[in-house]
């Protein structure tokens, strides 16, 4: 019985593994860069989708597997590990799934979207809820490639996309770790006052947007200050990203804040963790992040009684 399965980022099979086993997920079988379950589903960063209501079917004909697909919902996103030609087969004959590259800032698709799969020729397992609004998973976008330094922006696009909501016009932003620049470009784009804090130099076009302001030094001796985000793509030590984050949120510096957690080598799972369980916070992997995951937090609102 598959009562849950993960979608494990290209290369992070065994990443994900490990989160699973930690979070006491079993895993009876991996489908490509699926894992297949037998627990309930759970939250998982490192899964790029989570099938949560998989359910395996006898489909012992293209038509048989398309209508019982059919028959379940409208959407499908097809994940093909094995038997290619028997799943395009299947696929032509479901309703087409609209999957366009989003034009940042623009809302993810709304509508509900289920996966399916062959774990054989004859056996069809589909599950009509899943975790991403994306077809497996993959958040793309119409992508600049003239005006950014570097294609880091996408990170940015697809953590603001993922929390519907992104610096606007005339907002203080601080890109910690900004050099090259791409993601101080998509900030002043949108039209936010940016100060890049980074030891190496910002490309000359983007140090020359309008409300980009250089500062050469280190993230991590720089004394919080007021600022309506902070951002932080900085090549560091998760346990060193913690402290500045911690340090941050108790001086009530930041409204929110966005970083990449990246780890070199064996994944620092506890500190995951323990971003995960900061109030306010969530950690997830991005569809353009590498071995790396991306925190986002939110000030908590204002208790309007003031209690
Ligand atoms: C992955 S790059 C950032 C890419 C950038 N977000 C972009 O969109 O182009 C990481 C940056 O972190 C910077 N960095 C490393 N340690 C730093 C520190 N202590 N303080 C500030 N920047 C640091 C590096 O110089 C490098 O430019």
């Amino acid at each position: 019985m598959i009562a849950s399965a993960y979608l494990a980022p290209e290369g992070l099979e065994a990443v994900l593994a490990e989160a699973l086993a930690r979070a006491g997920a079993g895993v009876t079988a991996w489908h490509g860069r699926l894992a297949l379950s037998p627990d309930p589903p759970l939250a998982c960063p490192w899964a790029l989708d989570i099938w949560t209501a998989p359910c395996a079917h006898d489909a012992p004909s293209v038509k048989t597997a398309a209508d019982t697909l059919r028959a379940m919902q409208r959407n499908w996103s097809a994940y093909g590990a094995t038997h290619h030609r028997r799943m395009a087969l299947i696929a032509a004959r479901l309703p087409p799934v609209k999957a366009a590259p989003l034009r940042f800032p623009e809302a993810p698709p709304a509508a509900h979207l289920g996966a399916w799969t062959l774990l054989a020729p004859n056996t069809l397992l589909a599950s009509p809820a899943k975790s991403s609004p994306f077809v497996n998973g993959e958040c793309r976008f119409e992508e600049d490639h003239i005006g950014p330094p570097s294609r880091a922006y996408l990170k940015l696009w697809e953590a603001c996309t993922r929390i519907g909501r992104w610096p606007q016009p005339g907002e203080r932003c601080l890109d910690l770790g900004a050099a090259p620049g791409g993601w101080t470009w998509a900030l002043a784009r949108l039209g936010a006052r940016v100060t890049a804090v980074d030891k190496a130099p910002l490309a000359a076009s983007v140090a020359a947007m309008a409300d980009v302001e250089e500062r050469h030094e280190s993230a991590f001796g720089l004394a919080p200050e007021p600022t309506d985000w902070l951002f932080s793509d900085v090549v560091a030590y998760p346990a060193r990203l913690l402290a500045l984050v911690e340090r941050w949120i108790a001086a009530d510096a930041a409204a929110r804040i966005v970083c990449t957690v990246k780890f070199q080598g064996e994944t620092d799972h506890a500190t995951a963790d323990a971003f995960a369980a900061i109030p306010g916070g969530t950690v997830m992997h991005l569809f353009h992040n590498k071995h790396e995951l991306t925190f986002t937090w939110a000030h908590p609102p204002a208790n309007p009684r003031g209690e």
